[in-house]
């Protein structure tokens, strides 16, 4: 197994893979199978376009030529939040779980946000998916959060939990993060 960052080329298996687990596993993501699944074949390119700059950044675990799995990380655009960066869309296919490739894609992943000069990393995880959260906690994420009826899934609401890192050893701990002035934290 090897992992390495998504090219346009690899939209094709990208979007397979994701339309899968936004299907087989609703309550952990944010997206909805439909939702994606309507999104141009442009939109999954763009999302692994190339270069140092784009908004985001996907990497795929392979045996061969075959995508077992990918994440991405990503981060807006204000100097003032340039700092942080978020993890998205992890998901491995379910025949290769349990192999560690789920690990280093976040390996992979909080790497090149560190190459790129990110100082911290968020994601969010569906409360109770512990299979995810204990991969997450392996990584070095802490808990910070949990936002109540965060997703609706037809008529049932799931909580999010906010987990946590630093990327580097002398970035700001939660406390000095938390000390915003405007309390809007915008
Ligand atoms: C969450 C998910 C990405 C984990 O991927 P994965 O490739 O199975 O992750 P890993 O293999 O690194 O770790 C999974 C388990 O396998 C174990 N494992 C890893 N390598 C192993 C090995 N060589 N031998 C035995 N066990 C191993 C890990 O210890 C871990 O065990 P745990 O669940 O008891 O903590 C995957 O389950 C998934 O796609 N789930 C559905 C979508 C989802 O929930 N995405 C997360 C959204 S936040």
């Amino acid at each position: 197994m090897h992992v390495r960052r998504l090219v346009p080329d690899d939209a094709p298996a990208y979007r397979a893979l994701m339309l899968d687990a936004y299907r087989d596993h609703p309550d952990a993501f944010t997206s909805s199978a439909e939702e994606r699944a309507a999104q141009p074949t442009d939109w999954w390119a763009w999302r692994l376009a190339p270069g140092d700059t784009v908004a985001q950044r996907v990497f795929g675990a392979f045996d061969g030529d075959l995508l077992l799995g990918a994440s991405g990380w990503s981060r807006g655009d204000r100097a003032k939040a340039a700092h942080r960066a978020e993890l998205f869309g992890m998901a491995v296919v379910a025949a290769a779980r349990g192999r560690g490739a789920g690990q280093a894609l976040v390996e992979a992943v909080v790497a090149d946000a560190r190459a790129a000069g990110a100082l911290t990393m968020t994601l969010t995880v569906t409360d109770g998916n512990g299979t995810a959260e204990r991969l997450y906690a392996r990584c070095g994420f802490v808990r910070i959060g949990l936002e109540p009826m965060a997703v609706r899934v037809g008529d049932a609401f799931v909580a999010k939990a906010t987990m946590w890192r630093r990327l580097v050893e002398d970035s700001p701990d939660p406390g000095a993060a938390r000390g915003g002035t405007d309390g809007t934290g915008r």
